[in-house]
């Protein structure tokens, strides 16, 4: 029997993730097509990507140039193992992302998602230290509020509760930074909050506690996204960095939803003016149309390994997919576009509006705290008492009933539009948006 890909009639199998899945498979919200700046869903109506599908779209939907080197690529060379073997696409990739990342950011090792790559960059982190003779150093930092993927090493340097609290001890010796959340003091800022550079000198503490030399290296998102859009206070990074640098500590930037345009540069470490030691990344790099993941190191990383006899493997780690051919073909394409197009430029460009658009909101009804960089913003609204999410969760499912599509975490509303988004479009979602809240519960 053909199957109907555009209404399935049983969607009992299919378990989905991080997904609400009774409710889903009462109402279901099926997309079947996409294009630039919108989905068009099942029943044939246009919603406008207010999230760049997963903050992963940075250049829209269904864009020519990705499509055509996927095909071009599949039909070409499909794959090539991964260990051990390569092709030129892989290397080609690994130059481009280089060209675009900041100063000292040298080498690329492949992963196929963010998750993947957070538990790439921990490895590397506790495996480099240890090859350079400071084996002790095993200690991981992370920060609460955190989200580094859905992995053990993810989640145990992870900081959110519901992430972690059902997966039982995690990875022993670890610790955390507190988040940097201060609504008090910082509700309503635009841009990078005044409040709360202090809260690095936590990292101080947490030296003293366990010993510099027990600690391999702390991660942190330069922006936390999925955690509902914290901003780094002022200073905040810079001093990280000094605390990091100071005690022989590597500083791993966790830039998968930043990295690729969203802050108005390639990469948050950019933007912000900071070097990490690794940066890890994912979702951009592909323009989210095929899975794929990077890490980027420093030459001191990589060189630390790069040693014994050379017929010798040097880094017991790696995946059937790193760095395979048609994602690489993908990323390729999407770099050509985000240059082509100049759109971490235009990042930067819409960003003034797009704060202004945001702040529009402040008094709209529930809104407790509104938050943006780049193009990104978030709204925190007031949760309903007993009932934390419900109110967010209701506004997502009017919102997309309205022709909008944003996203929930808890009683936060996050927005990461691509980056060809107009400023017609910017006002169609921030309008929309409040319609949605004035009507709200
Ligand atoms: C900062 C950060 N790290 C890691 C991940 C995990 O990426 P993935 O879902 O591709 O595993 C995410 C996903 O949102 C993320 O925002």
């Amino acid at each position: 029997m053909a199957l109907d890909r555009k209404t399935p009639n049983d969607l009992n199998a299919f378990w989905m993730p991080f997904t609400a899945n009774r409710q889903f498979k009462k109402a279901p919200r099926m997309f079947v097509g996409a294009k630039d700046m919108h989905y068009t869903t099942a029943d044939g109506r246009q919603v406008l990507d207010g999230t760049a599908g997963l903050w992963c779209c940075n250049a829209g939907h269904c864009r020519p140039r990705i499509s055509e080197a996927i095909a071009k690529q599949a039909a070409e060379l499909d794959y090539a193992p991964a260990f051990q073997m390569g092709h030129p696409a892989a290397f080609e990739l690994a130059n481009r992302i280089i060209e675009i990342a900041p100063e000292g950011m040298e080498h690329v090792f492949y992963t196929n998602s963010g998750s993947e790559s957070v538990e790439t960059a921990l490895k590397l982190a506790i495996a480099y230290h240890r090859a350079r003779g400071e084996g002790a150093r095993t200690r991981l930092i992370g920060r609460e509020r955190g989200y580094h993927g859905v992995n053990f090493g993810g989640i145990s340097v992870g900081g959110i509760v519901t992430n972690r609290k059902m997966f039982g001890s995690l990875l022993t010796g670890v610790d955390h930074l507190p988040h940097t959340h201060l609504p008090a003091q910082n509700a309503f800022s635009k841009g990078q909050p005044e409040h709360g550079a202090n809260l690095a000198d936590e990292l101080e503490r947490i030296v003293t506690l366990h010993g510099a030399e027990t600690i391999a290296a702390v991660i942190v998102e330069p922006m936390a996204g999925s955690t509902g859009v914290l901003l780094p206070p002022k200073g905040y990074l810079q001093r990280l960095r000094e605390i990091t640098k100071k005690h022989g500590i590597l500083l791993i930037f966790d830039e998968v939803i930043t990295g690729f345009g969203r802050l108005g540069s390639a990469f948050a470490a950019q933007h912000y003016g900071v070097q990490p030691d690794m940066m890890t990344t994912a979702k951009g790099l592909t323009n989210g149309v095929i899975p794929m993941g990077a890490v980027l190191t420093t030459a001191a990383v990589h060189d630390a390994f790069m040693q014994g006899p050379e017929h010798m493997i040097e880094l017991f780690h790696g995946y059937t997919y790193s760095g395979n051919p048609i994602a690489a073909a993908a990323g390729i394409a999407t770099l050509e576009t985000y240059k082509e197009e100049g759109l971490f430029e235009r990042c930067a460009e819409l960003a003034p509006y797009w704060q202004e658009a945001l702040h529009s909101l402040r008094g709209t009804r529930h809104v407790i705290d509104i938050r943006n960089e780049g193009l990104i913003g978030a709204v925190e609204l007031e949760p309903i008492a007993g009932e934390p999410t419900k109110r967010a969760f209701s506004a997502f499912l009017k919102a997309y009933e309205k022709g909008i599509l944003i996203r929930t975490t808890g009683d936060i509303i996050a927005m990461s539009p691509p980056l060809i988004i107009s400023k017609a479009q910017i006002d169609e979602l921030i309008g929309t948006l409040k319609s949605v809240l004035d009507t709200l519960d």
